[in-house]
């Protein structure tokens, strides 16, 4: 089988093209998506409401900034998020500002001040010229076997942007661990988004990886005793930059969008919404993508999925297609919910996850891959009472992650 690569890209500093640190200023400017001011913390009862949601909040991200000091310069905001080694940059700055003494002082003002400093500075230091991020895609190649280390390890936190509030509250968190408050419980902003981009290159490929999502699709993966979406891989035509999201970094190298987790803190439990590109867009999990997004944008190539409770909800008022293929995706669930991305989660019994069910172990002892062997028991309905890093996992666990590495160098 033709070997596909994926790659995690470290969206920002986002040196390729003309974009520069420098022309986008603090990132707090942009405010959390519209979608989420409006919330009102109420569960959604039904797919299609929270589905519905889970478009606009989407589409919201995907919504072009433009640059304080270069009209011309639009970017989704999601390109403007935080990733893992700015966090720990900005937190190395803030601490080495402050004495143990004023650890208290820590307020959002100083954050601010700091976040002002990285926009600066990573336009200006020498550690972050372009061929550094050059040799982090490189370094970040992943073949289809993914390595666990790799994912779990920093090369996997690297792929994680998060925004001023998601910030915010992993500075607020660290600062009491610090001070001897136990670090096992953490509870992010309602505004807190946790974003995972997935890429894969394009330049000097023939084919592109496509995994049609419709019921027979769906039927034939419940079928199979792997559940692995490499079972129901197809190739298609490399797609154009107006069918696909596509970076290129100065040297040349072209990376195309595959797929876009996203996760946001509206619910207790949080609302968790993949989106994943296809050939045919408009039918099952993109039959129902809002009229209001069918405009010039490149989203209206991504299907998406998501879910807000470990339970299944039920349908409410869907197309025909997406009620087919999401009953056929649901059928082997036990009455759980379910979402997976088929360019990001590629592990054994992968595709018939749910997001919710593998992250309620974030921050414990808990493997990914015990999880994904025991999916009945551990994995998809709701396993314990306590959530140490609020389903991140990125924060903390057997494998090490950011708030490991920060506290570890305090
Ligand atoms: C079998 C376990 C598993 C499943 C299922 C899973 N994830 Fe994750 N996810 C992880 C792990 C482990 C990480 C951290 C390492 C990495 O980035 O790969 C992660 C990272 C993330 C992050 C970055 C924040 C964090 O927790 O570190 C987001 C956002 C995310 N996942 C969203 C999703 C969404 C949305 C789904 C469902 C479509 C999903 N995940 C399904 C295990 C899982």
């Amino acid at each position: 089988m033709q070997r596909v690569f994926k790659v995690y890209l470290f969206l920002w500093p986002i040196h390729f093209s003309a974009v520069n640190a420098m022309d986008i200023g603090p990132r707090t400017v942009f405010g959390k998506p519209k979608v989420i001011e409006r919330q009102t913390k109420e569960p959604f009862r039904e797919k299609s409401e929270e589905r519905q949601f889970a478009w606009r909040l989407a589409a919201d991200l995907w919504n072009q900034h433009y640059a304080a000091s270069e009209k011309s310069l639009a970017i989704p905001q999601w390109q403007a998020f935080y990733d893992s080694a700015e966090i720990k940059r900005l937190f190395r700055f803030l601490y080495n500002d402050l004495s143990d003494r004023n650890l208290n002082d820590m307020n959002l003002e100083k954050m601010i001040s700091a976040e002002e400093w990285n926009t600066e500075a990573v336009g200006r230091v020498a550690s972050w010229p372009d061929w550094r991020l050059e040799n982090l895609l490189r370094s970040l190649y992943v073949g289809f076997n993914i390595d666990e280390r790799r994912v779990r390890g920093l090369a996997g936190v690297s792929k994680v942007l998060t925004n001023g509030k998601g910030f915010t509250s992993l500075m607020f968190h660290l600062k009491n661990c610090r001070n001897g408050y136990r670090c096992s419980e953490v509870n992010f902003a309602s505004s807190s988004i946790w974003v995972k981009a997935a890429w894969r290159r394009i330049d000097g490929e023939s084919t592109f990886a496509h995994f049609p999502t419709n019921q027979r699709t769906l039927m034939s993966l419940n079928q199979s005793d792997t559940s692995n979406w490499q079972d129901v891989l197809e190739f298609t035509e490399i797609p154009t930059p107006d069918k696909i999201f596509t970076v290129q970094t100065a040297s040349g190298s072209r990376f195309a969008l595959v797929g876009m987790h996203i996760m946001s803190k509206v619910l207790k439990d949080w609302l968790w919404v993949t989106l994943w590109w296809s050939n045919e867009p408009d039918s099952d999990f993109g039959a129902d993508r809002p009229q209001s997004l069918q405009e010039k944008s490149v989203l209206t190539n991504y299907k998406l999925c998501s879910v807000s409770t470990f339970e299944r909800l039920p349908h409410g008022r869907v197309a025909k297609s997406l009620e087919l293929a999401s009953d056929e995706a649901h059928s082997s669930s036990l009455g759980a919910s379910w979402c997976s991305n088929p360019y990001i989660e590629q592990g054994e019994h992968n595709a018939k996850t749910n997001c919710i069910g593998c992250h309620q172990h974030a921050g414990t002892k808990v493997k990914q891959s015990e999880i994904l062997e025991n999916l009945e028991t551990l994995g998809l309905l709701r396993n314990r009472e306590d959530f140490p890093s609020d389903y991140v996992w990125s924060l903390g666990g057997p494998a090490g992650g950011l708030l490991d590495d920060i506290v570890g160098e305090l």
